[in-house]
């Protein structure tokens, strides 16, 4: 999709797309398009049920007057309360309908909406990235050209009166979506096509923009003493990596900020065998280290100004004749050694070496770790929120305003020295489960083993890198959730600004 910016003109034909605030007059470019159509525009909002709330839509047809296609007026509710994420949400309907239609092309005239003290090409910007966010496909695998079926538009203009600012102001939000795209596309692909080494290679290509790339294979990690993450891999005949990712945008001597990412490329469970029903789900194991990389993407593609490592531990968690057991003890990264109770909570483990060796390797300011780590996040939040596991408040309240800004959302959960215990082992420094209760949380203790003093943050992203349902600014499938959150979190907090 070409999201591109023009000035405000009716255009002659193709569809035409406007947004309208609660109790908005009809004046600028919608007046003109109500003119065109002989009042036709004035008659549609005016009708019964359109009230110009968030997310209606009204949608005329080959309007009389023009040789418009169609003409769509898009709701955006109270206009003292708009923000950037309702206009990439307006931007995202908007794109859903017209990707329904014949058009080959459409304009969105923006400077028709009447917000007072509205920063306008911002404003513009953050509808283009809506309607990106919104367009984007995974077509790799189907080899049946059925046309009708495939979307023909191809460019969205955004007409707004200053395009030249906009167009500035839409850059690095397309670098975003680009960070959003190479993490969704990674989630989506199939675990026969992105194994370990695959994905590492895949993050070969971060170098174009400027980002250092380093790949350490399992003869590394063995030297390295890297046996909690091995062990998971031990059963797969698909070599285990660790990739390390560098971006330096910040001032040399600054530390550097560190995103840690689980990357289970399938997840089986091992010996502790998962169910064969919903099983293909665990292809998405590797989200969290999809977003991290998304997220390098992002930052280098807008130069952020701030130095930050990301690192993600790649491995397959599979059953055979070389597979660790239930029982085994592995010696950690750490020194620490841990008793593998179930061999299907393999992120800990992975987690727990990549942990150690960022802190260890780059004494960071922080570690952010993402994990689809349990099942038992979904229980307690569901589809909604991501849960934030914390030894610092600050990080968390970080995270938590990043969050709601850009609709990722992320809720704060409770760690304390009685669930630590219950990961205490009878034979070996701990073991990798805690029982039946309170299982995301005994995951995050056995994450915090692998602290050492550094502020930190462990997002399990389970229930959030996979939708089942199609939202404004997300289709079905693959969300890349994370790359935005933490994008926003590093803009907001970290980055060096101008002084002016
Ligand atoms: N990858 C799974 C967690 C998961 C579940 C991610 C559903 C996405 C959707 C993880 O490795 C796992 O298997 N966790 C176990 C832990 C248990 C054995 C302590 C779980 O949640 O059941
Ligand atoms: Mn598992
Ligand atoms: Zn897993």
């Amino acid at each position: 999709m070409h999201v591109t910016f023009t000035q405000s003109a009716l255009p002659k034909s193709g569809a035409v797309a406007v947004l309208l605030p609660q109790g908005a007059k009809i004046e600028g470019m919608l007046a003109q398009l109500d003119k065109r159509t002989k009042g036709a525009v004035a008659r549609a909002i005016k009708s019964e049920k359109f009230k110009a709330k968030t997310g209606q839509l009204i949608e005329l047809i080959a309007p009389a007057g023009t040789s418009l296609s169609r003409i769509l007026i898009c709701g955006v509710g109270d206009p003292s309360k708009l923000a950037a994420n309702d206009m990439e949400r307006a931007g995202g309907r908007l794109a859903a309908k017209l990707l329904s239609g014949l058009e080959k092309a459409a304009t969105i005239l923006f400077d028709s909406v009447a917000i007072p003290e509205m920063d306008e090409s911002r404003m513009a910007a953050h509808l283009g990235m809506g309607v990106l966010l919104r367009s984007y496909r995974f077509d790799r695998y189907r080899t049946k050209k059925k046309t009708e079926n495939r979307p023909s538009l191809t460019r969205v203009m955004v007409a707004t009166s200053n395009p030249t600012k906009a167009r500035n102001d839409f850059a690095p939000l397309r670098g975003i979506c680009d960070g959003v795209f190479f993490a969704r596309d990674l989630v989506t692909e199939p675990a026969n096509v992105l194994y370990p080494v695959e994905f590492a290679n895949r993050t070969k290509r971060l170098a174009e923009l400027g980002v250092k790339v380093e790949v350490l294979g399992e003869k590394r990690l063995e030297k390295l003493g890297m046996n909690a993450l091995l062990g998971v891999g031990q059963g797969s005949a698909r070599e285990t990596q660790v990739v390390v990712m560098e971006w330096r945008g910040g001032d040399p001597k600054a530390k550097p900020l560190a995103f840690v990412g689980k990357g289970v490329t399938f997840d089986t469970g091992g010996i502790s065998i998962k169910p064969a029903a919903g099983m293909q789900d665990m292809k998405y194991d590797m989200g969290g280290a999809a977003a991290v990389t998304g997220l390098m993407h992002a930052l280098a593609a807008r130069k952020a100004r701030v130095n930050v490592v990301g690192l993600i531990g790649l491995v397959e968690n599979m059953p055979s004749g070389t597979a660790q057991r239930p029982g085994d003890v592995v010696t950690s990264l750490s020194g620490q050694t841990i008793e593998v109770i179930n061999t299907d909570a393999e992120g800990r483990l992975v987690l727990a070496d990549v942990l150690w060796y960022a802190e260890d390797r780059f004494k960071p300011k922080f570690i952010i770790n993402l994990a689809t780590l349990t099942g038992a996040i979904l229980v307690s939040l569901g589809r909604e929120y991501a849960g934030v596991f914390a030894n610092d408040d600050e990080l968390s309240e970080q995270l938590r305003k990043a969050g709601d800004a850009v609709d990722e959302k992320v809720w704060r959960m409770p760690m304390g020295p009685n669930f630590d215990k219950m990961i205490n082992s009878d034979i070996a420094d701990m073991k990798n489960v805690g029982g039946r209760f309170g299982g995301s949380i005994t995951a995050a203790q056995f994450l915090k083993r692998f602290i050492r003093n550094v502020p930190w943050a462990h997002l399990d992203i389970a229930g959030m890198a996979w939708s089942e349902k199609t939202t404004a600014i997300i289709p079905k499938g693959a969300t890349g959730f994370g790359v935005r959150l933490l994008n926003r979190l590093v803009a907001d907090n970290y980055e060096a600004r101008d002084k002016d």
